[in-house]
């Protein structure tokens, strides 16, 4: 069974479709670990309540390459196939990305590369987009800039606010980020430049 580790910091509802779907047979994968660099993330309070290994390792005041090898230290003993951001709000430093080369997924609620960053939701709306949506790519060591797994596309309507279009985009991450999960698990695919290129076979 193929072992992830999930990073998060705050709500959860993206690790929480990961683990119903996993629930559900949809995927078929394990969560080893759900790490928060926040204490207070509502999501290691689910992690606990759904009897997974609940780890917090508060980031406040460290330097990103510092906490990076912090969580790498903390994961090694787990043997992690996939680590997933899932709401993850500090920079990835470069010792988790040697540590997991092209192993790292993030969810982001913006057709990337439209809007990386954060406030995108906002950001969309100021910008008069008729159509936003959310990517998962493979991190690297730029912002919200990895080979692209899945989009999907979601309509801007009229009274949007950045809350309800922030809703309208979760309903498709929650499916997008576990098939991309899927995909790479399974490891029928190639990166070729920026380009995720599915294998047939
Ligand atoms: C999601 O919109 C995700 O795309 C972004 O942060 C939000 C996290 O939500 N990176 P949740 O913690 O998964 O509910």
């Amino acid at each position: 069974m193929k072992r992830l580790a999930i990073l998060v910091s705050g709500r959860g509802s993206n690790f929480e479709a990961i683990a119903r779907n996993i629930r559900e047979d949809k995927l078929d994968a394990e969560i080893a670990a759900v790490v928060a660099n926040n204490p207070e993330a509502k999501a290691l309070d689910t992690a606990r309540s759904l009897g997974l290994n609940a780890i917090s390792l508060p980031s406040k005041g460290i330097d990103s390459d510092t906490y990076a090898a912090q969580v790498r230290d903390a994961l090694a003993p787990l043997h992690i196939d996939l680590i997933c951001l899932a709401g993850f709000m500090r920079r990835v430093g470069q010792p988790l990305l040697d540590a997991y080369p092209q192993r790292i997924l993030n969810i982001h609620p913006s057709l990337l590369p439209s809007f990386p960053g954060l406030h995108v939701q906002q950001q969309a709306l100021d910008y008069g987009v008729k159509w936003s949506g959310c990517t998962v790519h493979f991190v690297d060591a730029g912002v919200d800039s990895g080979p692209i797994v899945a989009q999907a596309a979601v309509p801007i309507v009229e009274g949007d606010t950045a809350d309800t279009l922030a809703a309208r985009i979760l309903v498709e991450e929650h499916k997008i980020f576990s098939e991309a999960i899927a995909v790479v698990l399974g490891g029928k695919y190639r990166i070729e430049g920026r380009r995720v290129v599915r294998l047939t076979q």
